[in-house]
This record gives C-alpha cells, structure tokens and sequence, in this order.
C-alpha cells in the first residue's frame, strides 16, 4: 500500500500571457506522492489548478518543468506513441459523462476497446462484464440520453474501466449529480478501488465529497498544496487557513456569529462548542459519551443546542454546541467542567448571557434583560 504509483517532483506547469491574460501557474512547483492500491482525494476552490494536476498525470499536459512519474516511467521522457499504451493503463471519468450520444450504452463502453484494436467476440464479453459490475446489464441497448446522471456517469466508469486501468481518474465526476447518486457513484468507485486494486484519484472542489471515501487528500490553493495527509488528521486538525474553511463549510457544525446570536436569545446560559473526535477518548467510548459523562461529574446541566456529529473514514467526527446550567448553588461549577472539557477535547467557550444564571430562571431573566445584553466569560474577555 505505500508504493508509489504516481510521483510530482518539483512538477510545474505555466500557461504563458496570451493578450491581455497574464501568465498563470496552474501548477506551481508541487511535490508528492499517490500510493497504489489509495483513494487520493484532491481538493481546493475554482481555480486552484486541480484539473491541470489530473491533466499532468494522463500527460495531456506536459509540465513546463519538474516531473510527473507515473508506474516508474517519467512521462516527460516519452514519444506520443509510447503514451498511448501509457494512457491506457489510466482510466478518467467526467463531469459532463462525454458520452457518445449516436452509440448505445454497450457501444460507448466497446468504443475504447476498438480503438485498442480487440477483436469483436472478446469486446462483446468485456463489455457484458463491465455492464454487469456497474449494475447497467438491462440498459445495454439503450441510449445515454434514455438514462439518468448517475446511469450516464456508469456507463462513463464501465467505459474508463474497459481496459483494466491500474488508475482512475474522476474530475468533478459528482458534480452533476444529486446527493443521493453521488453517494451510489462514490460507493461504486470505492468497490473499483477494494476489489479491482485500482488506484482512484478524486478530484473535487467540495470536501464534504472525500470524507467518505478517501484515503488521504491534498488540499491545492493557488497551484500549490496548501496541505496533505489523512482525511481523518485534515478534517480534525487542519492547518492552512484554506482546509479550516473548506472543512467549515463541508461540515456545518459550527454555528455561524449570526446563528448564534440567535441561539442566545433562547439560551441564556453558558454556551460552548466542544469539538467531537476520537483523538483523546479510549476506542471503547464514543467521544459524546465521553464529553457528556465528564459534564455529570461535575453535576451541571447540559443541553445540545446545535451540532453535527459525522464519519470521516469510519471514525466519528464533528461539533455540538452545548448550553451549560446549573444550580444558583454550584455556579464556579459551570467553571471547572469547562476546564475540564477543554483538557480533553477542543473547546470555545462562548460565554453566558449573565454570570450567576440560575437554570430554573433562565427565561424569565432572559425576558428582563436590554436588548444586548453583556456577555459573560470567566477571563472576561468578549467572546468570539
Ligand atoms: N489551457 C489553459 N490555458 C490558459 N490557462 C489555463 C488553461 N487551463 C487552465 N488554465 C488556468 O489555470 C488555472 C487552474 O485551472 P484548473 O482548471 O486546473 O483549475 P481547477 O482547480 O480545476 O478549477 P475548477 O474547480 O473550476 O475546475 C486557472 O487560472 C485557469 O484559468
Ligand atoms: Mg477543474
């Protein structure tokens, strides 16, 4: 699994001033490494360079300097004749599926397989074959228009699979779909890559999209990687500024200022959002048992207001914003179990509407107060 199967080293890849539009560096100098037998996630906004990073592996683009090694031959080095066999071994799936509308489905997945140059009689069992794994055997006949998106981006994978690709390509390949088919088209390309061995290369400007599926993403911004590693480790701790705000909008956990200020008019007490991952907690306990079984100890009221908790590669993931009561009593209480949660899990602590917020006022007090009311923090500093 730690093989390289595809390699940047220093790969750079200009596209020079033409009129008026300056000299752009899609790719700008990137280094790192894809492993065979990996689902490998690429992620960054419009415009980042991805698609040209794709465009350097399938040698559609050849890079101004640098190198793109693909199975241990550097594409660099090679005549067009000899990319052919190369490109062949690398399939690639679209956004726009590219299918050919006067062929029927079984014609559009043979169409590479006569361009190899396959006689008639193996192509027919390929394709039977390819129909039946992508669960299209019925629709053989048919014409791509007669199919939905996620029928049509189908016959695009039995089609990019047709050669036995030891690599997949998918550009965008969901964002033509509806939520429910890009699940479907995602589980279908993580059976390609468990049970084919193939190496799947996804890329994609939202990140919610290779939480499921990936291995490890690289995050791009401005032709560079901003960030690389496991999912897992860069939705939990992201580093570069662009991952921290791709992850907030992917997961929206998090309440924004607005919404929160909302949700202090109906929660007067403390509120805290409290990051869930299994980072700190034992295997054994699921991170919000782990968060709520502190709270009791310290014998404080604890209410989720809002939160998402989600699987990132199997394991838990995600935030609850909670609000914190106790007894007029146990006040510095509210106090220590904060302090205590913030030892074991990310914490921001939001602050209570006032200091001494008895829970079975809470309301009634609410309803008494100016319209901004001060915002209570133990260091006493505004919150955020
Ligand atoms: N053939 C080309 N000639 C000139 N500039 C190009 C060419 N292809 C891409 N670019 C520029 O290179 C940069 C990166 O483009 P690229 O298509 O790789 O981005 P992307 O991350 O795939 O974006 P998107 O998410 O919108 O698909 C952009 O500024 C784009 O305008
Ligand atoms: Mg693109």
């Amino acid at each position: 699994m730690s093989v390289p199967i595809i390699s940047f080293r220093a790969a750079l890849k200009v596209f020079p001033a033409a009129g008026k539009r300056p000299e752009v560096r899609a790719v700008d100098g990137v280094t790192f490494d894809i492993l065979a037998g990996e689902i490998f996630g690429v992620i960054g906004h419009s415009g980042a360079g991805k698609s040209t990073l794709v465009r350097l592996i399938n040698a559609l683009e050849k890079p101004t300097a640098g190198s793109v090694i693909v199975d241990g031959i550097d594409l660099g080095g090679l005549s067009e004749s000899k990319l052919r066999p190369m490109r062949a071994g690398i399939g690639m799936i679209f956004q726009q599926f590219n299918l050919l509308q006067s062929r029927t489905v079984a014609g559009n997945v043979a169409y590479p397989l006569e361009v190899a140059g396959w006689p008639r009689a193996r192509r027919r069992k390929r394709v039977a074959e390819l129909l039946e794994y992508v669960g299209l055997s019925d629709k053989a006949k048919a014409r791509p228009r007669q199919l939905s998106g996620g029928q049509r981006q189908r016959v695009g994978i039995a089609r990019a699979l047709a050669a036995s690709p030891r690599i997949l390509l998918a550009d965008e390949a969901t964002s033509a779909l509806d939520p429910e088919t890009t699940r479907d088209v995602l589980e279908l390309l993580k059976r390609i890559n468990r049970e084919l061995g193939v190496t799947v290369v996804v890329i994609t400007h939202a990140m919610s999209l290779v939480r499921h599926v990936c291995d490890r993403v690289a995050v791009m911004a401005e032709g560079k990687i901003a960030e690389i590693g496991d999912t897992y480790s860069v939705f939990t701790s992201p580093s570069a500024e662009v991952t921290k705000r791709l992850v907030e909008t992917a997961l929206s956990d998090r309440p924004s200022a607005s919404m929160l200020e909302r949700l202090r008019t109906q929660h007067p007490g403390r509120l805290i959002t409290v990051g869930v991952h299994d980072n700190a907690a034992p295997a054994s306990v699921s991170p919000s048992a782990e968060i709520f079984g502190l709270l009791r100890q310290y014998n404080v009221d604890a209410t989720v207001i809002y939160g998402t908790i989600t699987e990132i590669g199997e394991r838990p993931f995600g935030s609850l914003t909670i609000e914190i009561t106790s007894d007029p009593g146990n006040l510095s209480a509210i106090d220590r179990a904060v302090n205590a949660l913030a030892a074991i899990a990310p914490v921001a602590d939001h602050g209570a509407v006032i200091a001494a917020l008895p829970t079975f006022t809470g309301r009634q007090l609410l309803s008494g107060l100016p319209a901004a009311p001060a915002i209570y923090t133990p260091s006493g500093e505004e919150p955020q």
